[in-house]
């Protein structure tokens, strides 16, 4: 039996995946918010708990999927030492249950979950650090299985590094869709038009990479538009922002920098 501790995002989507397991039952689901508890509990047919004291002492594994300072308060509250914990964060120590768990390990998944995310379809990378898992290494391998089709190896140090690119892949390019969203709203258009170029984007890496395929004003150094476009910009910080970041695609242009 797993005891899941979290309600949020990442665990909405493990307890997803392992509705219909037959090897993996969630059995017990922790959230200080009992509602947050329940709405994923009912789901897998689980009990809901509020109180690091209710955990059962029976889980095989307790997998904890908290943000990422949660764990300082949550650790200490549990009345005895766990057999197996994993979490799932990017840049939190497999340490941090040091002292609370025998084996412990991570399973990071690398993607973005959100409350209204699509699971149908979904590929997920799961990365596993497995270097303090003993005889629990085989389920923890199964686990992620159940998880996901994609899964691989790695050192804390590879998974903070993982984490670092995916901000930039991820969060940061979130960010440049949400300036690209608010500058058309404001001059009464909407996204929708750029949908087509920001799948090109995307589209292109399958054939080129990202230095390959970039283009615009700031590599063909058209020193018009840039002025133009930074005139337009009445927000400071997105003035900013477009200035930095034609200023990194002109030194990488300038520097002919090759792909690694
Ligand atoms: N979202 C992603 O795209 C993503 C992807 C890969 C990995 N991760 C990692 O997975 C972990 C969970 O992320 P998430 O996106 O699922 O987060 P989330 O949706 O914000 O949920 C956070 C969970 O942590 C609980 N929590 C926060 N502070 C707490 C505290 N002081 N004591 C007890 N519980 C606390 C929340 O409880 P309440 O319900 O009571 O608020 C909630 O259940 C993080 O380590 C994150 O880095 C996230």
């Amino acid at each position: 039996m797993i005891a899941l501790i979290g309600s949020g995002n990442v665990a909405a989507w493990i307890a997803h995946r392992l509705r219909d397991s037959k090897e993996f039952r969630i059995g017990q689901v922790y959230s200080r918010n009992i509602d947050h508890a329940r709405r994923i509990a009912d789901r897998v047919g689980a009990e809901a708990i509020d109180r690091m004291e209710d955990l059962s002492r029976e889980a095989s594994m307790y997998l904890f999927s908290v943000s990422d300072d949660a764990y300082r308060k949550l650790l200490p509250q549990i009345p005895f030492t766990m057999p197996l914990a994993l979490h799932t964060a990017g840049s939190v120590s497999q340490q941090v249950f040091a002292g609370y768990a025998v084996e412990y390990g991570v399973l990071y998944p690398l993607q973005t979950f959100s409350e209204n995310s699509v699971y149908e379809g979904l590929q997920v990378p799961v990365c596993l650090e497995t270097d303090h898992l003993g005889a629990s290494l085989d389920s923890v391998e199964r686990l992620a299985a159940a998880l996901s089709e994609q899964r691989c190896r790695m050192s804390g140090h590879q998974r903070t590094v993982a984490h670092l690119a995916a901000v930039f892949a991820c969060n940061f390019s979130n960010a440049m869709f949400t300036i690209a969203s608010d500058i058309l709203q404001e001059n009464g258009m909407s996204l929708d038009l750029l949908r087509p170029l920001m799948q090109q984007t995307l589209d292109k890496l399958d054939v080129m990479s990202p230095r390959q395929a970039q283009t615009g004003p700031a590599k063909r150094r058209d020193d018009r538009v840039l002025h133009n476009h930074l005139a337009a910009l009445d927000d400071p910080i997105q003035r900013d922002i477009y200035r930095l970041i034609s200023m990194y695609i002109q030194i990488q242009n300038d520097s002919g920098n090759e792909d690694k």
